[in-house]
């Protein structure tokens, strides 16, 4: 029997602003401003805006997500961990969607993914409401098929997985091993999308490390913010996203091929 191919849909980028508020803040003015930033993200073609209002509040304030929900016109993705404080904040919001994530306060970025295996009863409560208030509700875990059939089980629509390690394992120089946890986050999103998640994927990506991510067809999205902002620098916000844009279309491509 011949299988008919099936196209991947487009891959949606979305561009997340936190370092523009970590400037922002380093001298406690009022600028570069995360809004601008999310605004002109939306001229260079992103399909949606990240932002993670963390507890200590080191890079997005209330008052950005605030300013974000009246003017942007793509969706928001709000991320945050899964505490009370945070939960009434997009209940006030309704943000598109709401991504949960592990938060401690002395690590520098979100270093691992969430738990949703041990914390199942807790996760299925908090996000109920959320749900109903109409947010998709997203889990950012690893590729560990028990983190994605537990964020199944709970009713979460998305999942999120950490490309963290396979970024930081090219960027050393283990390319056999990058290789590995492609394969791996490869069964990861095909396991979540066999229960009827929809797959994302995130964490550390750039312009040489998206292409193999981007031609994983199950993924809907990829969320990236580190090294768009930190290219900006040198080429400006909107051709550094067009670029990425570019690169996953790349990659997408060749997975059709
Ligand atoms: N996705 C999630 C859930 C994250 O926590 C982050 C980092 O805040 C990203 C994506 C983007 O990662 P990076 O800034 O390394 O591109």
């Amino acid at each position: 029997m011949t299988q008919t191919l099936q196209k991947p849909g487009k891959l949606r980028l979305g561009v997340n602003i936190d370092h523009v508020a970590t400037v922002r803040n380093a001298r406690g003015s009022a600028w570069p401003d995360p809004l601008r930033a999310a605004l002109l993200a939306e001229t260079a073609g992103a399909d949606g805006i990240t932002a993670h209002l963390r507890e200590d509040r080191r890079h997005i304030r209330d008052a950005d997500i605030e300013a974000l929900m009246a003017a942007l016109t793509v969706p928001l993705n709000f991320e945050c961990a899964a505490t009370a404080e945070m939960q009434a904040i997009v209940l006030r919001h309704k943000p598109h969607a709401v991504c949960l994530v592990p938060e401690k306060r002395e690590e520098r970025t979100t270093e691992g993914g969430l738990d949703v295996a041990s914390d199942l009863a807790r996760l299925t409560d908090y996000i109920a409401p959320l749900r109903e208030a109409g947010c998709r509700v997203s889990m950012f875990i690893s590729h560990d098929p028990r983190q994605i059939e537990a964020s199944a089980k709970i009713g979460a629509a998305v999942v999120e997985l950490h490309t963290g390690l396979y970024s930081d394992l090219l960027a050393d120089g283990h390319a056999a091993l990058g290789e590995r946890e492609l394969a791996s986050l490869q069964a990861g999103a095909e396991l979540a999308a066999s229960l009827g998640l929809e797959v994302h994927a995130g964490h550390g990506l750039t312009y040489d490390n998206v292409e193999p991510i981007a031609a994983i067809p199950e993924l809907a999205e990829l969320n990236i913010g580190h090294f768009l902002i930190g290219e900006a620098i040198f080429r400006g916000l909107e051709p550094a996203i067009e670029e990425m844009r570019r690169r996953m279309d790349q990659g997408r491509d060749q997975q059709g091929r």
